[in-house]
């Protein structure tokens, strides 16, 4: 069979900063109260003109020439999003695949919130695995500022946008690269939504109705229980331990989440890689920006044992296991 591996990363931010400070001259917030809660300063806004594609394109094209591999080579475009250029179709991958220049590849876009990543990645390791593709890009990118109210303090303050990328293909050497755990709970749908604009109810009665709507504490109860469960049964699954993980790579949501299931673990924080308090939580983008900036700043090393972890609206979660 053959193994798959992360071949390269890359990444894209919007230049503009917003930070809490900003925020706190237009809602009753403050950086101490956001800092504390959620270990997040600042996030990144995307301009009028840029669409949740324009994102993944930066992050897709910086994937494939830090690989030196040419997008004709591309047998699948992946992209998680919940925030796609249109609702419902065409699909953002198949714009992405269309700018890439990636003519020979099919596109998708795969929706599993802020697991959305996770399951990419894991459909790609899966494709590869089966022969069925060779390389396999995989994009999550988010425009979260667009869903947003931006007079709901409990929400406006927890995202951003941004994307990240990897180009998955076939190892050259030894790897390892486990079947991914994927879970979903519906039952708990309606604590993390968008209320209107699908069929559900197409139209919004008022435009709160078309912004996120989430029940914090419930998400938040949610997070820090499947965290832990998943990264031990993955590890348990696959023969590994604690001590033999180099990295956890989990999504970025909130800092004291990831410190709950730290603690749980017996695990130092160190192991986990945050950025959070830069980004906030750009949702299907996290795990891979966290991954890019790994990677390029030398932090990821081959051969280290990676573990990522997302979890999100759905409810979603999930975990991926691989050697780096
Ligand atoms: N600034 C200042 N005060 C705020 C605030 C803000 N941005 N948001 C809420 N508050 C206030 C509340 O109104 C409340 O005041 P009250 O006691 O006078 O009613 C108080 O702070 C506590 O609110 P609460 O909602 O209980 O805070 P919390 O400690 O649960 O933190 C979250 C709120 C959203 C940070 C936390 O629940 C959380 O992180 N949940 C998970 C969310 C998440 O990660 N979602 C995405 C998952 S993919």
């Amino acid at each position: 069979m053959i193994v798959p591996r992360i071949l390269s990363t890359g990444l894209y931010v919007p230049p503009t900063v917003l930070t809490n400070d900003e925020l706190a001259t237009r809602i009753d917030t403050s950086d101490e109260w956001i800092f504390s809660h959620t270990g997040i300063h600042a996030r990144r806004i995307a301009s009028d003109d840029q669409a949740t594609s324009d994102l993944a394109v930066a992050a897709g094209r910086q994937a494939l020439e830090r690989a030196g591999l040419d997008p004709l080579a591309l047998d699948l475009v992946l992209l998680a999003t919940s925030t796609p250029d249109y609702l419902g179709f065409p699909s953002t991958a198949s714009i992405v695949q269309n700018s890439l220049g990636a003519v020979n590849a099919g596109a998708m876009d795969l929706t599993a919130a802020c697991t959305g990543f996770v399951y990419a990645l894991e459909t790609a390791r899966a494709f590869i695995a089966a022969g069925t593709s060779r390389y396999v890009l995989v994009i999550g990118a988010e425009v979260f500022s667009r869903i947003l109210d931006w007079n709901d303090r409990n929400t406006c303050i927890l995202f951003g946008d941004g994307a990240g990328a990897v180009l998955v293909g076939p190892a050259d050497g030894p790897a390892f690269f486990a079947p991914s755990l994927l879970r979903s709970d519906g039952s708990g749908a309606a604590s993390l939504l968008r209320p209107a604009g699908g069929t559900r109810q197409p139209v919004a009665q008022s435009p709160s109705d078309l912004a996120v709507r989430m029940d914090g504490r419930k998400v938040y109860s949610f997070a820090i229980t499947v965290v832990k469960d998943i990264i031990l049964e993955i590890l348990e699954k696959n023969d590994l331990t604690l001590d033999q993980v180099d990295w956890v790579v989990p999504h970025q949501a909130n800092v004291r989440i990831v410190a709950s299931a730290a603690q749980r673990l017996g695990l130092p924080l160190e192991k986990f890689y945050l950025n959070m308090e830069r980004y906030a939580n750009t949702s299907g983008a996290t795990i891979p920006l966290a991954l890019s900036e790994m990677d390029q700043s030398g932090l990821l090393k081959r051969g280290q044992v990676v573990v990522t972890v997302g979890f999100g609206a759905g409810l979603t979660w999930g975990a991926n296991l691989f050697r780096w």
